[in-house]
């Protein structure tokens, strides 16, 4: 595995290890008790740990994010959460934009995010759109959901590049919605 990491002003963002999953469950379910994001199953993030980041200074955690590639053309920025007592420091910003680098290095189009905190996506450069333009995220994720169809959730994209002629003309001989097999 290749580590990839980042530094700013103190923080350092790097990819996630299984010893990191207890901090990032604690983290990111005491804020989802606080209503200001959705909890993760302690299997959800274990199964997904290589698409966590992780933030840290001085070798202590203080934040984690993930992306999580959902479809040919799109990935998700996922459980972006930074300890109450280091918000407002950049921490977010420094994991968000780490995850956008690596969406790029992927070649993805798009990502996107559903969010109570519209206000720190948009500084990111996202943009709100209507959930059924996400229909993968629809189908895949939210059919499980107990909010399916009350979902409180802004959903926000970012537009990384164009889509090459041969996407256009559908050439990745991928359906443009998921399948079912079996
Ligand atoms: C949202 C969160 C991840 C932001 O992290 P942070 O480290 O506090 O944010 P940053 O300091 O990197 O802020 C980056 C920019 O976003 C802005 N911003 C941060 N939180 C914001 C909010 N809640 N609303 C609007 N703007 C916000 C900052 O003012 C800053 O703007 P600037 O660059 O013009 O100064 C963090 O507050 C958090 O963990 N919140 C609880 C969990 C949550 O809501 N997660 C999102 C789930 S999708």
């Amino acid at each position: 595995m290749t580590d990839t990491r980042s530094t700013v002003d103190g923080f350092v963002i790097r990819d996630a290890k299984v010893t990191d999953a207890p901090r990032i469950m604690r983290l990111v379910n005491e804020l989802a008790m606080r209503h200001v994001m959705l909890p993760r199953s302690p299997a959800s993030v274990i199964e997904h740990i290589r698409d966590f980041v992780v933030a840290e200074t001085d070798g202590h955690f203080v934040g984690c994010g993930s992306l999580h590639v959902v479809w040919s053309d799109m990935a998700e920025i996922r459980s972006i959460a930074v300890d109450p007592s280091c918000q407002k420091r950049g921490v977010g910003r420094a994991m968000a934009e780490h995850l956008i680098d690596v969406a790029r290095r992927l070649e993805l189009p798009k990502v996107y995010c559903f969010t109570y905190v519209p206000g720190f996506f948009e500084k990111l450069g996202f943009e709100v759109v209507q959930h059924q333009d996400l229909p993968h995220k629809m189908f895949n994720d939210c059919k499980n959901c107990p909010k399916f169809t009350a979902c409180d959730e802004i959903a926000m994209l970012r537009v990384l590049r164009d889509y090459t002629p041969e996407e256009k003309a559908g050439g990745l001989t991928l359906p443009s919605r998921p399948m079912r097999i079996g």
